[in-house]
């Protein structure tokens, strides 16, 4: 369906756990976030059933996130449910890679599409640092058994740190050299942690990407369902993609909503506007009354972030939560 400035809105994000088993310093504090109860979190038959009504309103594709999606048991079952949705033509997964290798085999089984691994570093000690958890090995092998399988297309996720990992955005950029994946550099946004971080423009990636592989052509045309664009380097077999929410705002173009783990259905990420679901559910909505109210959040979704003047924005709309809350 459109929203009210025309809008075409078609992938929901949904975060269906909050918990982490990394605590990246930009997202999560050391001591992790505060634990919802099992029962504070939706059921995947609650999360499938608002999926079903979303689908009926125009959404098409569905990313799985988090926190981080594989701790929480039986995901591949979920996503079988919601791929035999009619009209749901792709899900995918956005995943630290940790806990993929043991789980990458039923997920592919239940209609796994895509799936995205965060990498901020190939350099263990840095990783340890950025993480704060020794898994570089385990996401490491994650993202090798994604790629034993051709039919999921695999992409890196890095986030660019001012300071931290620059050392690092040619060896990661270099992985997709050889071989079919897509390494995209994202700019730190100023949502929760994150906002104590500086980040790394586009513009200074792009510049010391270019320094060591040479000119890249910058693609037009479109590549995967979000805000990334992409540039090849000379002779590279996957693509370099750039999600620059800060240098290259991309509201307008915008086509998604999220569902929180405890039921929140967010039109935006930065805004803690929204509807409470759960609530709805648990009270014996009928089909009917959930399909207006879903309908009313995504129609009135705000026109953009406004990360570059909060100052003059309604502070008490802004989000307050965490990234890993928020499901990235
Ligand atoms: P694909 O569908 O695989 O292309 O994924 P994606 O790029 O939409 O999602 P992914 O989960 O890999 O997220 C990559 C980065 O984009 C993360 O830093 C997200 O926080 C950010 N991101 C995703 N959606 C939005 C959005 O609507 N607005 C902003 N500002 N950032 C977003
Ligand atoms: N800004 C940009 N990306 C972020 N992520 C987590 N916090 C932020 C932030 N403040 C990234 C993770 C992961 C993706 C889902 O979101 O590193 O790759
Ligand atoms: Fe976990 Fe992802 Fe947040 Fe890191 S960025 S703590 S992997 S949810």
């Amino acid at each position: 369906m459109l929203d009210q400035y025309g809008r075409k809105i078609e992938y929901l994000r949904i975060s269906v756990t909050d918990r982490c088993n990394l605590r990246c310093v930009y997202c999560m504090p050391e001591e992790g976030v505060e634990q919802v109860s099992h029962s504070e979190i939706l059921s995947f038959d609650e999360m499938t059933r608002i999926c079903r009504i979303c689908a009926k309103l125009g959404i098409t594709r569905v990313k799985l996130t988090g926190g981080e999606p594989l701790v929480r048991k039986g995901l591949g079952s979920l996503l079988r449910s919601i791929k035999e949705i009619e009209g749901i033509e792709q899900v995918t997964l956005t995943t630290n890679g940790v806990l993929l290798a043991e789980q990458i085999e039923e997920l592919a089984a239940a209609g796994l599409d895509a799936v995205n691994v965060s990498l901020d570093t190939l350099d263990r000690a840095q990783y340890m640092k950025l993480t704060r958890r020794d898994e570089l090995e385990a996401a490491l092998r994650g993202l090798e058994a994604a790629l034993q399988y051709p039919d999921i297309r695999v992409k890196v996720n890095c986030v660019a740190l001012h300071g931290e990992n620059e050392s690092q955005w040619g060896p990661l950029a270099y992985m997709a050299k050889e071989r079919p994946i897509d390494v995209r550099f994202i700019e730190m946004m100023p949502i929760g942690l994150g906002k104590e971080y500086p980040f790394s423009s586009q513009e200074l990636v792009y510049e010391a990407l270019k320094a060591a592989f040479g000119e890249a052509q910058f693609l037009t045309g479109n590549f995967g369902n979000g805000p990334a664009i992409y540039a090849r380097f000379p002779g590279f077999t996957g693509k370099t993609g750039f999600i620059s929410a800060v240098s290259h705002k991309f509201c307008e173009s915008c086509n998604r909503v999220r569902l929180t783990a405890e039921g929140f259905l967010k039109p935006c990420l930065q805004y803690s506007t929204g509807v409470d679901l759960r609530a709805m559910l648990r009270n014996e909505a009928g089909e009917k009354e959930l399909e207006e109210m879903i309908q009313k959040v995504i129609f009135e979704k705000p026109r953009s972030h406004q990360f570059q003047m909060e100052g003059s924005s309604k502070q008490e709309d802004l989000e307050q939560k965490q990234m890993s809350s928020i499901g990235g």
